[in-house]
């Protein structure tokens, strides 16, 4: 399902597969829901509401993400550049992700990894450490498995919090990470966010936030599934109002904070604005015609 022409099934699958997706996470939704009210506590759904919200959405994401295939490291000796990723060869969001993480270095955060499916893609030596900000409490036993699984346990530092500034600070301040960098320029070589920014609160600050973290030179790598950009010719009203469907169904509530309606491009150019731009932006979009567009690419933060 590149952006070259889709056959009739593919268009018709990425308009429905949010819907069972959506589907799939309200059963964990009321599951859990449900359980709290068969223990006796009749007022969890309204008093617990968004520790219920969370617990399922953790239930759910762990079922969802194991019975999804990893992505697997590009078997070129290099890493090829991610505008070499031949679009014929990208059938699924999936394919994006190795040939942008090849290009991790360093010092890396990784933004919200989920159950750390990405972890295999993470194995380079040189990246020099991995801290993973994850806020989903429920995800990270899988996260902390899957790092011993994929010989990362030294490397990988689970980080229980959000990326916005004021949780994220006090984190890294336990691991000797001063956020402005001991010379007051950035602490990490590589953040990655890969279906992440869809959900982080106060979506532009928080991106400026993560962007001061970065290091001159640094580079951000972006997954990301975005607004379908309905008025250009790459993108389809039809999608976009799905998007909206799938919004007002509860897409948000029952997927952890997930907004479909995100012009994460947009935001990635303006926050580094006040430094005159990237030193470069390399972006490719893809699957404009379905509800789940995606953007991907490395940004490297002028010196
Ligand atoms: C759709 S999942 C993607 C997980 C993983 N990156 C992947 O692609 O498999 C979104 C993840 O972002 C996490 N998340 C949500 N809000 C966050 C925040 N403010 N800071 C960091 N992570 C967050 C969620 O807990 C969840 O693990």
């Amino acid at each position: 399902m590149g952006d070259g022409k889709l056959t009739t099934k593919e268009w018709l699958i990425g308009l429905v597969e949010p819907g069972f997706i959506l589907s799939m996470a309200t059963s964990y939704y009321i599951d859990s829901n449900l359980k709290a009210v068969l223990r006796g506590q009749l007022l969890a759904p309204i008093l617990r509401s968004q520790e219920l919200r969370d617990e399922a959405f953790g239930k759910f994401w762990v079922a969802f993400s194991s019975n999804r295939e990893d992505p697997q490291p590009d078997q070129t000796p290099e890493p090829a550049p991610p505008t070499q990723t031949a679009a014929g060869q990208v059938q699924t969001s999936t394919d994006l992700i190795p040939p942008i993480l090849a290009q991790a270095s360093g010092i890396v955060l990784d933004v919200g990894p989920g159950t750390g499916t990405q972890m295999p893609l993470l194995k380079s030596p040189a990246i020099k450490a991995i801290y993973g900000a994850e806020p989903c409490a429920g995800l990270h036993a899988e996260l902390r498995k899957r790092a011993a699984e994929e010989g990362l346990a030294d490397k990988y530092t689970i980080l229980p919090c959000s990326v916005v500034q004021k949780e994220l600070e006090g984190e890294m301040a336990k691991y000797g990470l001063v956020p402005g960098g001991e010379d007051g320029r950035g602490v990490f070589d590589t953040i990655i966010t890969v279906r992440v920014l869809c959900s982080v609160p106060e979506f532009e600050r928080t991106t400026a936030e993560l962007y001061s973290l970065l290091k001159p030179g640094g580079k951000m790598l972006v997954v990301e599934h975005v607004v379908n950009p309905w008025t250009t010719p790459k993108g389809s009203v039809l999608a976009r109002v799905m998007q909206g469907i799938y919004h007002a169904f509860g897409w948000r509530w029952v997927m952890g904070d997930c907004c479909l309606n995100r012009d994460t491009e947009r935001v990635l150019r303006r926050v580094a604005e006040k430094d005159g731009g990237w030193e470069s932006f390399d972006m490719d979009r893809w699957f404009g015609a379905t509800c789940m567009p995606y953007i991907s690419g490395v940004l490297v933060k002028r010196k």
